[in-house]
């Protein structure tokens, strides 16, 4: 089955064709194609995503991506068909469809047609969790798309597509019970999975996302947006440095690393780093924080966030003897993370740990296409096309 991945939940527009073949036991992937484009620098200016600007940034890319993507796959890895007619009746639910879509009805109209249709077999589209106006220009293009092309629209869990994102890389099965952790710029969240059907939050952020808690420590520390790749080269550059030079000016808390359940919680985080660069920055009469400082300052709360993360991961995967860990979400992009998790792996002995790529760990529409073949394999597949912006995991209605 070759399945069309779209992807425009939050700042990244992104289309993908992948190759799904074997069953549950061992679904196997190969990617003949992806696109991607990047809003993050038009959203940098403003320290975070404009919903509305993210919505009419998809809008005007996504055809653009679309031709860049065929023209990229190789015909002997998609055999594409002729072009299709695009007769009145098509066009009419067309214009229909994306009428809320003005900045892309045009290029569509105007493009589409002239394209070849590839292959696939179906389209498969993020309908959630994600910004809701962002979400709707992925769905509303995957449906005109599904009219013209006659082809199936498959809705799809964009957390579920981070699951499975680093079975890219394995033809190897997973081994049930498995524990997926889900570190993103809006979620934090310890999954356990039962079988590829069965998918149970044991836990999750009981306020800021680990990414936002990264994006906020940077803003304070004047780092641009997306906070989190900053954070982690000064905590790197700090890690390098002779101990003694890069110890923390002061020390962060371990939110509920204690607590006895599943969840977390970083916004204590963020506020401690707040009140403790006010009260340095004080202390040394108002002079700004030293790029030693700010690398202390980041190496602490990447220590304090990733310390959190394993201990509760730890946990989890001891009480419900998971055999395979699982780490995705954008945050799972980060080296310290990946280590301290391949430490905790390694430490467990009988679990397999999953990282994906690091091009996978972030948003992007290959695992969206690889999650709605899970879908299609489990037979959940999600009714109705409409944006879910708050669709948790494993919501099949
Ligand atoms: O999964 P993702 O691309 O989008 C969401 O679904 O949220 O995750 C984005 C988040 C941002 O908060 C970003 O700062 C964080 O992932 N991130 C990182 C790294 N790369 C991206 N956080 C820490 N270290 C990184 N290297
Ligand atoms: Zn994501």
């Amino acid at each position: 089955m070759i399945i069309l991945g779209v992807e425009t939940s939050c700042d990244e527009t992104a289309l993908s064709l992948v190759r799904c073949e074997g069953d549950l036991t061992a679904p196997r992937f190969e990617l003949l194609g992806a696109t991607l484009f990047s809003q993050i620098a038009i959203h940098a200016e403003y320290g975070g995503v404009y919903p509305n600007l993210a919505r009419r940034e998809h809008q005007k890319n996504i055809v653009p991506l679309l031709i860049e993507l065929l023209k990229k796959v190789p015909t002997e890895k998609v055999a594409h068909g002729a072009t299709i007619a695009m007769t009145p009746e098509k066009e009419n639910i067309v214009r229909g469809i994306l009428a809320r879509e003005q900045e892309l009805i045009g290029a569509f109209l105007a493009e589409v047609p002239r394209l070849p249709r590839p292959k696939a077999d179906a389209i498969a589209v993020t309908m959630g969790p994600g910004l809701e106006p962002a979400l709707w220009v992925g769905i509303n293009f995957a449906k005109a798309l599904g009219v013209y092309w006659d082809s199936p629209v498959i809705p799809t869990n964009h957390m579920e597509g981070h699951i499975i994102s680093p079975l890219l890389a394995t033809a190897k099965p997973v081994a049930f019970p498995g524990l997926a952790l889900l570190i993103s710029g809006g979620h934090t969240e310890l999954v356990l999975l039962r079988s590829w059907r069965d998918f149970q939050i044991l836990g999750a952020t009981r306020d800021d996302a680990v990414g936002e808690a990264f994006d906020k420590v940077a803003r304070i520390l004047g780092l641009p947006y997306p906070g989190g790749p900053e954070i982690s080269k000064l905590a790197a550059r700090a890690r390098q440095h002779s101990s003694e030079k890069s110890s923390a000016p002061f020390k962060l808390p371990r939110p509920m690393i204690a607590s006895d359940d599943f969840d977390f919680s970083f916004a204590g985080l963020k506020t401690a780093v707040l009140y403790g660069v006010q009260n340095l920055i004080k202390a040394q009469k108002d002079a700004p924080l030293s790029e030693t400082q700010k690398e202390a300052i980041a190496a602490e709360f990447e220590d304090a966030a990733t310390e959190v993360l394993v201990s509760k991961t730890r946990k989890a995967l001891e009480k419900y003897a998971a055999q395979t860990l699982i780490i995705g979400g954008g945050v799972s992009a980060n080296n310290h993370i990946r280590e301290a998790f391949e430490v905790l792996a390694r430490e467990q002995g009988s679990t397999e740990l999953l990282l994906p790529s690091r091009d996978l760990a972030t948003d992007n529409a290959v695992m969206i296409a690889m999650a709605a073949y899970l879908d299609h394999l489990t037979g959940s597949l999600k009714n109705g096309l409409f944006a879910r912006g708050n669709a948790k995991i494993g919501t099949k209605a």
